[in-house]
């Protein structure tokens, strides 16, 4: 899977399918996000939140394409740690008081899910608050949109996976679920969690 492709208009592409929806969407949460918190962003693309979280945070930024970390470069936001790696091979010290997944989890199987949300666990601090916005598949057009996502997903990236995962039970099943808000006709779903510990 390689986003070299369509990084330069991802988030052109985003603002005309998904209007204003979408960057609501990944800052619905972002208000518990304390100053002073240590942050990690899991598959933070093109970087879009980065100036909405604040200035006194310490941020480490995860993502497989140099393209993506590029523009999210271009932001210009102090304090963040760039690493270009796949989560699968992210190996830093320390936890986090704060993780954020935006539209990361639909990209895996059930199977492959598991063991990411396992480490997710493993870098949340006791107490600590995760943020997930991602696709919901509740109505039959959601159904109908998310096939033709996962198509052109397939064409211009090479994603294999064919369908949404059940990442909402994966992650109720591992967090406790502290609220929830719906976007874009209940299309996307923000979810706030915090650690079982
Ligand atoms: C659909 S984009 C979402 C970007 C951003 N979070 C947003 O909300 O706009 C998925 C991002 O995850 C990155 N990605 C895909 N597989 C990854 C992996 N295994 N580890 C880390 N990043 C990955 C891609 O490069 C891409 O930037």
């Amino acid at each position: 899977m390689s986003y070299r492709k369509i990084a330069p208009f991802y988030d052109l592409l985003t603002r005309i399918v998904f209007g204003g929806d979408f960057l609501q969407s990944k800052k619905q949460f972002l208000d518990k996000v304390e100053n002073g918190d240590s942050v990690l962003i899991i598959g933070g693309g093109t970087g879009e939140i980065l100036p909405h979280i604040s200035k006194g945070t310490k941020i480490s930024y995860v993502d497989s394409s140099k393209e993506m970390i590029e523009k999210a470069k271009e932001r210009n936001h102090h304090g963040v740690q760039f690493d270009h790696c796949k989560w699968d091979e992210f190996n830093e010290e320390g936890k986090y008081d704060c993780i954020l997944a935006f539209y990361f989890l639909d990209l895996f199987s059930d199977r492959i899910l598991e063991n990411i949300l396992k480490k997710v666990d493993f870098y949340l601090k006791p107490g600590g608050i995760l943020l997930i916005t991602d696709f919901v598949n509740n109505r039959r057009w959601h159904a109908a949109f998310l096939g033709i996502l996962y198509f052109f997903f397939r064409v211009t990236t090479g994603l294999k996976t064919k369908k949404l995962p059940s990442w909402e039970q994966a992650t109720d099943d591992k967090f406790k679920l502290i609220d929830a808000t719906y976007h874009c006709q209940r299309f996307i779903k923000a979810c706030l969690y915090k650690s079982t510990l």
